[in-house]
C-alpha cells in the first residue's frame, strides 16, 4: 500500500520584504523566476515519489501568488508525473494585492481549493506600520473576489501584538466575522533576528506593547473567535466546522511531509531534512541542495509527537499513542504530567491528554521547553 505524503512548495519571492519578518523570501529578484520554476521542477522529478500518494499540496512563501499561471502549471504537471495525486486540499498563500479575478479563476481551474490570505490588519495605520503594500480596502476585495469566484475554503492571516488596543483588535475581530471566510491563523508578533523590526527594537525606535497587553489580547481573540463559530482547532488556529487545515494538521499529527525549494523542510523516514536558504546555490543544482538535519530516535520522536499533539486542542489520543510506541504516556511523563494537572494547565478527559484551555495555550511554549 502506497504511504500518505503531503507536499509543501516554498516559492521564496515578495514585491517587499516586511519588516518584521524572517521568513526565506527575497525581494527584488523576480527576474529569477523561470530560472526558480525550472530548479524547482528538476527537484521534484529527482524526487522518487512512487510509493506515495500525495493528500495536500501547500504552495507557502514568501509570496506563491508572484507566480505566473504557466509557472503553477508546470509545477502542477512535474508533481502529477512524480506521485500518485489523491489531492483533498490544494492551498496557495497570497497577499491581497494579487487576487485578481482573471488569476483567481485560473487558480480554482488547476485544482485550488483553498485559499490563504495575509491580510494581517484590519487598520490601514497598524497595516503602514508593519510595512504592507497593501490596505484594508484590498484586503476586503480580496476576500470578496476570492468568494466570488468560487473559493468557499478562504483562510486569513492576522497579526496581533503592535499598534493594538483591546478595543481596536476586538473591533478588527469583528470586522472579520462579517467577511465570507472558514478559516484565521492568527500570529503574536514575535521580533526575529535579522529583521528591521530587530534593529528598531535594539536602537529603542519600536514601540511595542507590554506583556500584559499581549496575553490579554490573546485570550480575548479566544474567546470571541470560539464564541463566534471559529472552532480553535490549535493553539493560533481556528476554523469553521469542516474547515480544519488538512495540510497544517498533517503537520501536528506527525504525518510525513516533503518539501521542494528553497528553505522547505521534510520530514521522512524519522529524518528532518531542509534544502538551502541561498537562492543562487539552490538555482544551480537544486537536486542537491538538501541536507539531514536530524535523525530522530524513539526518544525524540515521543517527546516531539507529545508536544506537537498538545498544540492541538483535542490533545493526544493515549490508547494510540501507545500502540505507535509502545509508550503510556502518563508514566513516561509521570512527574511533569501530574504537575501541569496539578497547576490546571493540563487536562485528562476520554483517554486523551490535552492543554486546559486558553490560558493554558497562554503559556504552552513554557510548558513545552519542560517536556523536551
Ligand atoms: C510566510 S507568511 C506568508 C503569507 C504572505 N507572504 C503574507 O505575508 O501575506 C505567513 C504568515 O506569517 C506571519 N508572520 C511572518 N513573520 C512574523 C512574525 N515575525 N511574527 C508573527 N507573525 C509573522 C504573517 O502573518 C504571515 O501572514
Ligand atoms: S510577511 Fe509575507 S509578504 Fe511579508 S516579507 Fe514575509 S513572506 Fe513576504
Amino acid at each position: 500500500m502506497k504511504k500518505e505524503l503531503y507536499v509543501y512548495i516554498h516559492i521564496p519571492f515578495c514585491y517587499k520584504k516586511c519588516p518584521y519578518c524572517a521568513f526565506v523570501s527575497y525581494e527584488k529578484h523576480l527576474n529569477f523566476l523561470d530560472n526558480y520554476v525550472m530548479a524547482l521542477i528538476k527537484q521534484i522529478r529527482n524526487f522518487d515519489g512512487e510509493d506515495y500518494t500525495v493528500k495536500t499540496i501547500y504552495f507557502g512563501g514568501g509570496t506563491p501568488t508572484v507566480l505566473k499561471v504557466k509557472h503553477i502549471e508546470k509545477i502542477l504537471k512535474a508533481l502529477e508525473d512524480a506521485f500518485n495525486l489523491k489531492i483533498e486540499e490544494m492551498t496557495i498563500e497570497t497577499i491581497p494585492n494579487n487576487v485578481k479575478s482573471n488569476y483567481i479563476k485560473a487558480l480554482k481551474s488547476l485544482g485550488f481549493n483553498r485559499l490563504s490570505i495575509g491580510v494581517q490588519s484590519f487598520r490601514d495605520e497598524k497595516l503602514k506600520t508593519l510595512g504592507r503594500i497593501h490596505n484594508s480596502k484590498d484586503s476586503i476585495q480580496a476576500i470578496e473576489t476570492a468568494f466570488k469566484y468560487g473559493f468557499d475554503n478562504i483562510s486569513i492571516d492576522l497579526i496581533y501584538g503592535i499598534g493594538d488596543s483591546l478595543s481596536t483588535f476586538e473591533g478588527e475581530l469583528d470586522f472579520a466575522l462579517d467577511l465570507p471566510i472558514k478559516h484565521i491563523s492568527t500570529y503574536m508578533l514575535s521580533i526575529e533576528e535579522r529583521t528591521r523590526f530587530f534593529e528598531l527594537l535594539q536602537n529603542g525606535k519600536l514601540n511595542l506593547p507590554d506583556d500584559g497587553l499581549v496575553s490579554d489580547l490573546y485570550l480575548m481573540l479566544c474567546e470571541k473567535l470560539n464564541k463566534n463559530g471559529f472552532e480553535q482547532y490549535e493553539i493560533s488556529n481556528f476554523a469553521k466546522s469542516g474547515f480544519y487545515s488538512k495540510h497544517n494538521l498533517a503537520y501536528w499529527t506527525y504525518k510525513e511531509y516533503v518539501g521542494f525549494g528553497v528553505s522547505a523542510a521534510s520530514f521522512m523516514d524519522r529524518k528532518r531534512l531542509k534544502v538551502t536558504d541561498d537562492l543562487y546555490k539552490y538555482i544551480r543544482n537544486p537536486t542537491a541542495s538538501t541536507c539531514v538535519e536530524e535523525i530522530l530516535n524513539e526518544e525524540d520522536l515521543i517527546k516531539e509527537m507529545f508536544i506537537l499533539g498538545l498544540r492541538l486542542k483535542k490533545g493526544v489520543d493515549l490508547y494510540e499513542f501507545k500502540r505507535l510506541f509502545g509508550v503510556d504516556l502518563l508514566t513516561y511523563y509521570k512527574e511533569k504530567i501530574s504537575k501541569f494537572l496539578d497547576l490546571g494547565f493540563m487536562k485528562i478527559e476520554n483517554n486523551r491528554i490535552a492543554l486546559n484551555g486558553c490560558k493554558a495555550f497562554l503559556v504552552s511554549n513554557a510548558i513545552f521547553s519542560e517536556l523536551i
